[in-house]
């Protein structure tokens, strides 16, 4: 038993930059990553991914594949157990492909048609490769286009929306842009594959497991396998990027499946085509823009049609039109996402899904209107800045967009910028600068946390949070130190353990906000408490938070991160290489928690967009429907040397109403950075790019 004394008020730990806590244990190789893990008697699980693009599994040759070394089983649809997908989860209904081996369609090429389970992960790989599955063909359609046949607005929420005539404001303008812009179909592929092992244990499930949500992933497995959701625990200590990639997926499933059929424990790695061909990826889209403008810029009409695909199992929707609805005012100011289902793989979230393409399409758009004007591409921006939301008529709770502008003119050196294009030349590259807005919503969800004082002195926070990279588990010590009034060197944050109650996964760049606010909560409870002095028993003593009721309570308003994001670049005139200089991002993102880590978030986030920008592009056989190059050599992604200097920062974001004041970066730093990019080789050469990527044969 130890007697509580009052602590001396330590705050300001927030705000101050702040190594990771894990840090050293990352680059020492003491963190143990999902795949790196031992279990005693563990087995070893090989997806077999269907090569046909439509059709049905008429049979696997399981016979010679069990006779070869080690092979322990093959499970396919023929002799899978039963799942059952009919349930509405965390982010609705399930994919299809988590109803894994329950049928003998095949809706995509690397459809999983079959595990091959053995003593070592070479035996498995090697009998899995060995594997014969017969199918019966079918003519497949994987041709995506603008407008196709088959397109067509999904019913659900937010995929359209108009306010004003349209028609009517096109007319009446001065200037009109009428463009469309494509983006291609892209990956995110992380660095640490997805893998997933399954084990019973005295009638509990349990899933060490590499993803965004362990309370996510584990409410999913218990309701496709029928479980009680306290048998099933599921963990995630480090994750090696994730990027919307690593959610309920058939690995995770076909692990539980094994290891229930084997009683014991079988882990399921995907290798790097496997993470291609199945976790998802985003969407190629084809966009329409149409501005109207009087004279001065200011804009009449605001159209952006937007189409995805998805597969024919399940409708993903990448929601480029929503980009724009919060972005600038307009008399007609219509938004809409559609879609086309095709024989391919359901795509999914990736880093700012939506907001990505959506960004380019748009901030390209206004690019092309400020030329039209004749006016500043900042100016033009300036011009439209709403006072409310442009569709929804809600205040904003903070709006700093500009002030990113300002202060990113004033460290770019934009002032000095001749607009016209092509002018600038240095040896044989020709150069240009450019800008773009970025927007991302703030959103929270519920999420659960304890804080424990224990009885040495220390405290213990557990939240089902998880670091994807992000550096989430020290944001979180910042913020829990602070509320405890504490030093961070007294807390200790332990996360991705669904044992500890429900929480918000790592997406939609809610993580730390939603986790924040849980943690904020309990550990000021626990505060109370201890006020009130009297002795923590050896167990230590515990304070509880749920939000569930404190985010229904919020006012209605529209709430976003801003940025402005600025690119200078260098134009091979003959080789048509573009070369990023420089990149600036001036962010508005509300309060931030550690610069440190949000500084890399941010600056990852904009180096992809330089990746979208230049390089980024999954090209499809249409014979096959298969993906060309499904590794990190064929898709080809920036390297170092194509990146420059990138600098991130912020403006002072207050919002004094919102009881956390946190924003979010997970996502905003790709956002309007390829558009950025766009524009600045539209000033350096003339051209305009209305394709991504912008690749030196498009350039010539
Ligand atoms: Mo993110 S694409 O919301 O995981």
């Amino acid at each position: 038993m130890t007697t509580t004394t009052a602590t001396t008020a330590v705050t300001g730990a927030v705000g101050t930059p702040h190594t990771r806590i894990e840090g050293r244990d990352k680059v020492t190789g003491a963190a143990r990553y999902a795949g790196e893990i031992p279990f005693t008697n563990l087995a070893h699980g090989w997806l077999v991914l269907s090569t046909i693009a439509r059709g049905r599994v008429r049979s696997v040759d399981t016979a010679p594949v069990l006779a070869m070394p080690g092979v322990v089983s093959v499970l396919h649809h023929g002799n899978a157990p039963r799942v059952d997908g009919d349930y509405v989860g965390m982010l609705g209904r399930p994919d299809p492909v988590l109803e894994v081996f329950q049928h003998d369609r095949v809706p995509y090429v690397g459809w999983p048609v079959a595990l091959v389970v053995a003593e070592t992960s070479e035996q498995a790989r090697e009998a899995a490769e060995a594997l014969v599955v017969h199918y019966d063909q079918e003519q497949h359609d994987v041709a995506f286009s603008a407008g196709r046949p088959g397109t067509y607005t999904p019913e659900s929420d937010g995929m359209r929306m108009a306010k004003g005539d349209l028609e009517a404001q096109l007319d009446a303008s001065a200037h009109v842009v009428d463009a469309e812009y494509t983006t291609p179909e892209e990956h995110h592929t992380s660095m640490e594959p997805h893998v997933a092992t399954a084990r019973w244990d005295g009638g509990r499930l349990e899933v060490v497991d590499s993803n965004q949500g362990s309370s996510w992933i584990a409410s999913e497995l218990a309701q496709l396998f029928s479980l009680d959701p306290a048998s099933v625990r599921v963990q995630s200590e480090h994750v090696g990027g994730a990027f919307g990639s690593k959610g309920p997926r058939a690995h995770q499933v076909l692990a539980v499946m094994a290891a229930t059929a084997l009683d014991r424990p079988v882990r399921v790695v995907l290798t790097r085509p496997q993470v291609f061909s199945l976790i998802g990826y985003r969407s190629p889209t084809t966009q329409r823009v149409r501005l109207g403008a009087d004279p001065d810029g200011r804009l009449r009409a605001f159209d952006h049609q937007a189409q995805s695909l998805s597969s024919t199992v399940h409708e993903f929707v990448e929601e480029s039109a929503g980009f724009g609805r919060a972005m600038y005012a307009a008399d007609a100011h219509h938004t809409v996402n559609r879609v086309v289902r095709l024989d391919l793989p359901t795509p999914t979230w990736v880093r700012a899904p939506g907001e990505a393409p959506g960004s380019f399409a748009v901030e390209s758009a206004l690019d092309e209107l400020a030329e039209q004007c004749g006016i500043d591409p900042i100016a033009l921006r300036a011009r439209n800045e709403p006072d409310v939301g442009p569709v929804s008529g809600l205040p904003f709770s903070s709006r700093n967009l500009l002030a990113c502008f300002e202060e990113g003119a004033r460290r770019f050196g934009w002032a000095d910028r001749d607009p016209r294009p092509g002018l600038r030349r240095e040896g044989r590259w020709l150069l240009g600068t450019g800008t773009a807005s970025a927007t991302f919503p703030v959103l929270v969800a519920p999420s659960t946390a304890a804080v424990t004082a224990e009885a040495d002195g220390t405290f213990t926070v557990r939240i089902t949070a998880a670091d994807v990279g992000t550096g989430a588990r020290t944001a979180l010590t910042l913020i829990a130190a602070d509320a405890l009034e504490v030093p961070t060197d007294r807390v200790r944050v332990r996360i991705a353990d669904s044992d500890f109650g429900h929480a918000m996964l790592a997406g939609g760049s809610m993580g730390t906000r939603s986790w924040g606010w849980a943690v904020m909560l309990a550990a000021r409870e626990l505060r109370e408490k201890l006020l009130l002095g009297g002795d923590i028993p050896a167990e230590g003593l515990t304070a509880r938070s749920d939000t569930s009721e404190v985010i229904g309570a919020l006012s209605q308003k529209e709430r976003h991160a801003f940025g402005a994001q600025f690119a200078e670049v260098a134009v091979d005139v003959t080789t048509g290489e573009v070369r990023v200089r420089r990149m600036l991002g001036i962010f508005a993102a509300g309060r931030i928690v550690n610069p440190l880590t949000a500084r890399s978030q941010l600056v990852g986030g904009m180096t992809w967009g330089l990746s979208m920008a230049l390089h980024e592009e999954a090209v499809r056989d249409p014979a096959t429907g298969s993906l060309v190059g499904p590794d990190l050599a064929g898709y080809h992604i920036a390297s170092h040397a194509d990146v420059p200097h990138i600098e991130a920062d912020w403006v002072d974001d207050p919002d004094a109403e919102d009881p956390v004041g946190i924003k979010g970066v997970g996502e905003i730093g790709i956002v309007g950075a390829a558009a950025a990019i766009a524009n600045a080789v539209r000033h350096a050469t003339g051209v305009r790019h209305r394709s991504l990527p912008i690749r030196p044969d498009r350039v010539l």
